[in-house]
């Protein structure tokens, strides 16, 4: 099937996969599928291996990622999601926040072939490190898997424009094993939700991300 826009700035999809125009031709990041339309090369975006896929494919509308968007992402693992926004935000700027030495190597090798994406080894619990580096940005993202997720995320708050749109990734097991998943994610709501915070979408990511949920707010 032909290879067209989708209503997400920046993705594609040519039927059953999600895509996006791979910055750096000829080269995979995870091990993803590409193909060259019109002399274009896309990379397949797995929802099995992305919670931002997981969103869009579980009917997500909301979506920021503008060509030239600044976004601090947090949590950025072996940057599978990560270069999938390279792609989608090509003239923009991803500051990616990784704790474990061992991914930062992984996410150090993708930045290289990349410029648009800026690593950074540390804690996202503790924003005064890297915050005035990375300066106010446009999306805030977070995909920690850790029980503080909420505080870490409303610490790094403050790096959000007014008008900018942050997305916390729930993991409901790293919270409580024993409590219901629904339960987790409301009370998530109820943390984040605030006088200048207003929650625009609360959307859970089964099938492809069992046991989470994408919580979208926008800083008023
Ligand atoms: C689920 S994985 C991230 C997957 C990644 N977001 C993706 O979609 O490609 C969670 C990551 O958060 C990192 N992490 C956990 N606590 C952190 C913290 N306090 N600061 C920065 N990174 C943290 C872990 O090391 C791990 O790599």
């Amino acid at each position: 099937m032909a290879i067209r826009p989708t209503e997400w700035e920046g993705v594609y999809t040519d039927g059953p996969w999600l895509l996006t125009r791979n910055l750096v031709p000829g080269t995979s990041v995870y091990g993803e599928g590409r193909s060259v339309e019109g002399g274009v090369e896309y990379r397949r975006w797995d929802a099995n291996r992305s919670k931002l896929a997981a969103y869009l494919r579980c009917g997500g509308r909301v979506w920021p990622f503008r060509e030239a968007a600044s976004v601090l992402y947090l949590g950025a693992g072996s940057g599978t999601t990560v270069s999938h926004l390279s792609d989608v935000c090509s003239h923009g700027t991803i500051a990616a926040v990784e704790i474990s030495r061992r991914s930062f190597r992984d996410l150090l090798k993708l930045a290289e072939g990349r410029p648009n994406v800026l690593p950074i080894l540390d804690d996202a619990a503790k924003p005064e490190g890297y915050g005035s580096r990375v300066g106010p940005v446009s999306v805030l993202y977070q995909d920690v898997a850790q029980r503080d997720q909420e505080e870490i995320f409303q610490k790094n708050f403050e790096w959000l424009r007014p008008g900018g749109v942050g997305y916390l990734m729930i993991k409901a097991r790293s919270e409580d094993v024993a409590a219901r998943p629904s339960s987790i994610y409301e009370d998530a709501r109820r943390k984040i939700e605030g006088a200048d915070i207003k929650v625009l979408d609360l959307r859970v990511l089964a099938p492809y991300q069992t046991d989470h949920a994408a919580l979208v707010v926008q800083k008023e």
